[in-house]
C-alpha cells in the first residue's frame, strides 16, 4: 500500500520513543521506505541503530547532521519525502515546531518540508493539557499539520489521562489513509477562493464586507489533508497563511482573483468560492488621497465587479463547480436561483441573520444544495466540520463523475 511512498519519522524524546519502532516496521512491512530522524534526547531512549537496522537506511540524529549525506539521490529529505510523521511528538517539539525554531535536524526539517505532516504526540496528560501545548497544537492544526490525539490511559509515569501515544496500528492506518487514501480527490488541483476583495476609491479608501476567510481556508486545509494539490486564492485576511504545502495567492480585488482564477481554473478539478466577492467598485479610482477640503465628494459612482462564478460557470468542462450563497431572506429560493445561473455543481447557503451563521464567526449554518435540487441541511457546526461536510459531497460528485 505505500510502495514507493518515502515517510520520514520523526522521534522525539518520549518514553514512547520505543513505539516508534514499531511504526517503523509496520511502515516498512507496507512498502514504504522509512528514514528516521532523531532528536537528541530520543538517543537516550532508544539507540540510532535499533532504527537503522529496522529501516535500512542511516539514522539522522544530532545537531545539523547534513541531511543530504544520507540521500543516495542527492536530493534533500525534505525535497524527496511524502510524509513528515513526529512519533512521538513530545510538548518540547510540539514548541519548536509551532515557534518556527530550527536547532536540531528534525525541527529544520519541519520547517523545510514540504510534504503533509502528522504528529503523534505522548506525553504526561498534565503536559498534554496544558493550555500553552494546546495553543502550539492549534497553530500546527491550523497549518495544516495533521495531529494524531493521544489516547486517554496510563502513562509510564503511573498517571492516567489523555497523553499516551495513540494505538499504533491508527497511526499507521492514518498514513495510508494520507498517502493512498481512497478519497477521489487525492492528486486532484483544488482551488479555493477565500475572504473579502477590495475595491479601492483611493489608495486608502475601499468598499468591502465583513468576511474573514475562515470557511474558505478551512475548505483549503480539509482538501489538502484528503490530499488533494490545493491551491488558495485569499482577498485580505487577518488569518496566517497556510504554510504547509498549500499554493496561496494573494489578491485584493475581486479583477485580481479573477485572473488568477483564469490562470489556475483549466487545471483543475474543483473550485470552490468561498469568497465574498464585493460586487461593486468605485468608477474611479483616485491615485492620491482624496482631501475632504479640497474636494466636494458627496456620491461615489459605482459599477458592477465580475461575476466570477458566473464567468467560470460559462467555461466550465468537467470541473466541479461549488459556489456559497450569503442571504438575508427567501434563503433556498435565492440559493438555487445563483445555482441555477451560475452552472454550478453545488451551492452552500447560508442565512446570515442567524446567530452563529455567516462571515466573521468560527460557526456556520449551511445548507447545501446540488444541480438536482436535493437539499442538505447541516446544523450549527464548526467551519472546519462544515468544510468536511462539503468535500464529503464533492467526493460523491466525483465519484459518480469519475467513478
Ligand atoms: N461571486 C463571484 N463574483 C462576484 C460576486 C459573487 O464569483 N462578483 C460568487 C461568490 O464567491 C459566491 C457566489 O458568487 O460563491 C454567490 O455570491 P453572493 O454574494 O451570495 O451572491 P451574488 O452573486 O453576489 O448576488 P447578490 O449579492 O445579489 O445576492
Amino acid at each position: 500500500m505505500l510502495t514507493q511512498k518515502e515517510i520520514v519519522l520523526g522521534v522525539a524524546g518520549s518514553i514512547a520513543a520505543y513505539k516508534a519502532a514499531e511504526i517503523l516496521r509496520g511502515l516498512c512491512r507496507l512498502g514504504a521506505r522509512v528514514t528516521v530522524v532523531m532528536t537528541r534526547n530520543a538517543t537516550k531512549f532508544v539507540s540510532p541503530l535499533t532504527f537503522q537496522t529496522l529501516s535500512g537506511q542511516k539514522t539522522v540524529c544530532g545537531l545539523f547532521d547534513p541531511v543530504e549525506e544520507f540521500k543516495p539521490e542527492h536530493i534533500a529529505l525534505a525535497q524527496k519525502a511524502d510524509l513528515l510523521l513526529v512519533a512521538p511528538a513530545t510538548a518540547n517539539v510540539i514548541g519548536k515546531f509551532a515557534a518556527g525554531i530550527a536547532d536540531d535536524s528534525l525541527t529544520s526539517l519541519f520547517l523545510s518540508v514540504r510534504s503533509p505532516i502528522m504528529l503523534a504526540p505522548a506525553m504526561n496528560p498534565a503536559m498534554y493539557a496544558n493550555p500553552f501545548v494546546q495553543r502550539n497544537l492549534r497553530i500546527l492544526a491550523d497549518e495544516g499539520v495533521v495531529i494524531i490525539e493521544p489516547e486517554v490511559g496510563e502513562v509510564a509515569c503511573g498517571e492516567s489521562g489523555k497523553g499516551r501515544l495513540a494505538p499504533i496500528e491508527d497511526i499507521i492506518n492514518q498514513v495510508v489513509e494520507i498517502l493512498s487514501g481512497k478519497s477521489p480527490l487525492r492528486q486532484r488541483k483544488v482551488v479555493v477562493t477565500a475572504g473579502p476583495t477590495r475595491e479601492y476609491l483611493d489608495p486608502v479608501r475601499y468598499l468591502s464586507n465583513g468576511s474573514s476567510g475562515k470557511m474558505g481556508f478551512a475548505l483549503a486545509k480539509a482538501a489538502f489533508r484528503r490530499g488533494a494539490k490545493v491551491t488558495l486564492i485569499s482577498g485580505p485576511t487577518s488569518l496566517p497563511r497556510p504554510s504547509v504545502g498549500i499554493e496561496y495567492i494573494p489578491v485584493v480585488t475581486a479583477s485580481e482573483m479573477m485572473q488568477a482564477l483564469d490562470e489556475h481554473f483549466s487545471s483543475s478539478s474543483v473550485v470552490i468560492m468561498a469568497a465574498a466577492v464585493c460586487d461593486f467598485k468605485p468608477v474611479c479610482r483616485a491615485s492620491q488621497k482624496i482631501k475632504k477640503s479640497s474636494s466636494s465628494l458627496t456620491s461615489i459612482e459605482l459599477e458592477t465587479t465580475p461575476d466570477i462564478l458566473k464567468h467560470l460557470g460559462r467555461m466550465k468542462k468537467d470541473q466541479i463547480l461549488v459556489g456559497f450563497a450569503a442571504e438575508t431572506e427567501n434563503v433556498e429560493a435565492n440559493a438555487l436561483a445563483k445555482l441555477q445561473e451560475k452552472n454550478l455543481d453545488l451551492i452552500c447557503s447560508n442565512d446570515l441573520t442567524q446567530k452563529g451563521a455567516g462571515f466573521e464567526g468560527d460557526t456556520n449554518i449551511v445548507t447545501i444544495i446540488d444541480a438536482h435540487r436535493k437539499l442538505l441541511h447541516l446544523p450549527l457546526m464548526s467551519k472546519e466540520k462544515v468544510a468536511e461536510k462539503i468535500l464529503d459531497k464533492i467526493e460523491q460528485l466525483l465519484i459518480e463523475r469519475f467513478g
